[in-house]
């Protein structure tokens, strides 16, 4: 099918799609999406452009990674620039400019001496990458024994078998059986009978760190690698951590010598207010991966940075062997460089990771104007982030928020997320004051309207 010549602000009609049979569509609900599909056939700025014409406000920043806003005239012309100059390069035994100003641009952006930066194709890529790095790093220090992996409760990793053995969301690892074996988990820090409509950091909880102890007791702490744990957990449904805790949990691993992986795949970026959420709170990791705003989600990418520390660990025996076996065909992709360096170029330009903390009192006082609403039970944020959870319908979970979903799309024009009950908002960081007011208004209207 050709596609019709398009420029931001026209839009394809919904001839273009003739057949939505072949596309087995991820996360999605199939059956139920084919029969009344939402499509997007253009976008620019803080709006998408529905196939019937509607201009959507877009409240996630695509899937938490458009931070700088859509279709954005430099990352376009860098691509379009590098695709024709040098379209593919690998990376293995070979380079190319880009992705070593990337990763130089990257470091230097990145805290502490997370300096290392290993290049991947996405967020679940990015994760499994920096497991793998966790697990070579003990191994190549010739601690042998160091084999465990922590994950958290509720926390989302991606779809990697790494990701889905340490991520705690169940339907997410339950048909995939046997998993890696090794793995346990912290509790979660979701506490709504404290922590209901909390602003910002949650008051009650620093003390679900010591669940670490716990397992370090519980498995002996030399055996264990690695913990990795969002800072902010999204896909979840936005679960804010207690004061305090992160820094708990960088305390007791520094105690048995456990590497602190952080996934900043949807915190990083600019999304709390920095670079990286690790630096709103001052709690460095080991190992930190991220993808998403890496691209402004134009191409995919994904990055994972280690300490020097560790990359030097491996850095040992003759030099014509291979450090460390792993790498992806398009890690460092020419063109996915080019839209990063851009992105990065546009970020900072536009002082964009400051506008995030900027507008984040505003924000937070317009998502906590929705108390009170319909079934609203609570309410949480952070920087740009909101997640606004619903009761339940009684034996039908999810289907609150759907109808909510699909209300603010297909009356509202305004596009939000839902996960379970929980609405998560995350919008592009070019906001704008009357844009969240205008999110906020639906909202309220739209809660109230869904039973
Ligand atoms: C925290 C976190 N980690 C990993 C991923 C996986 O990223 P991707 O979908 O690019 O594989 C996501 C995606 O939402 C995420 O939120």
């Amino acid at each position: 099918m050709n596609a019709p010549e398009s420029l931001p602000g026209q839009f394809f009609s919904n001839e273009v799609i003739e057949n939505l049979d072949n596309f087995w569509m991820p996360f999605t609900a199939n059956r139920q999406y084919k029969a009344k599909p939402k499509v997007l056939v253009s976008a620019e700025g803080m709006y998408y452009q529905s196939d019937d014409g509607r201009k959507i406000l877009d409240g996630t920043a695509g899937l938490w990674c458009c931070n700088a806003g859509h279709s954005r005239c430099e990352i376009t012309a860098a691509v379009t620039q590098q695709i024709a100059q040098l379209d593919y390069a690998p990376t293995f035994q070979l380079g190319h400019p880009l992705a070593f100003q990337l990763a130089e641009r990257l470091s230097s952006l990145a805290p502490a001496d997370l300096n290392k930066v290993f290049f991947t194709n996405s967020g679940s890529e990015a994760v499994d990458t920096a497991l793998k790095i966790a697990l070579a790093y003990h191994q190549a220090n010739g601690d042998h024994n160091r084999t465990r992996l922590i994950g958290r409760e509720k926390g989302y990793h991606g779809v990697g078998f790494g990701g889905i053995s340490v991520g705690g969301i169940s339907n997410n690892r339950k048909a995939f059986i046997p998993q890696l074996p090794g793995v346990d988990h912290l509790r979660h820090t979701l506490d709504l009978e404290r922590n209901a409509f909390s602003r910002g950091l949650t008051q009650y909880g620093v003390e679900f760190a010591d669940d670490l102890e716990r397992l370090c007791q519980l498995h002996d702490p030399s055996t264990i690698a690695a913990v990795i744990v969002e800072p902010i957990a999204g896909s979840v449904g936005v679960i804010i951590p207690p004061q305090g805790y992160l820094k708990r949990l960088r305390e007791i691993c520094d105690r048995h010598g456990i590497l602190l992986i952080f996934d900043e795949v949807i915190t990083g970026y600019g999304r709390v207010g920095k670079a990286f959420a690790s630096q709103r709170y001052d709690v460095i990791p080991d190992i930190m991966a991220t993808a998403k705003g890496i691209t402004n989600g134009a191409i995919p990418m994904g990055a994972t940075f280690a300490k020097d520390f560790i990359y030097n660990t491996f850095m040992q025996g003759p030099e014509h062997t291979i450090e460390f076996f792993h790498g992806f065909t398009f890690s460092g992709h020419p063109v996915a460089a080019a839209a990063a360096l851009a992105t990065m170029d546009v970020y900072d330009k536009e002082n964009l990771f400051e506008k995030a903390i900027e507008l984040e009192s505003y924000w937070e006082d317009a998502a906590h104007s929705l108390k009170g609403v319909g079934n609203v039970i609570d309410i949480r944020n952070y920087g740009l982030i909101a997640g606004i959870e619903l009761s339940s319908r009684k034996g039908e979970p999810g289907t609150r928020a759907y109808d909510v979903f699909n209300q603010c799309f297909f009356e509202e024009d305004l596009l939000i997320r839902t996960t379970g009950d929980i609405i998560a908002l995350s919008p592009p960081l070019i906001i704008q004051k009357n844009q969240i007011d205008r999110i906020f208004d639906i909202l309220t209207r739209v809660i109230k309207t869904i039973n």
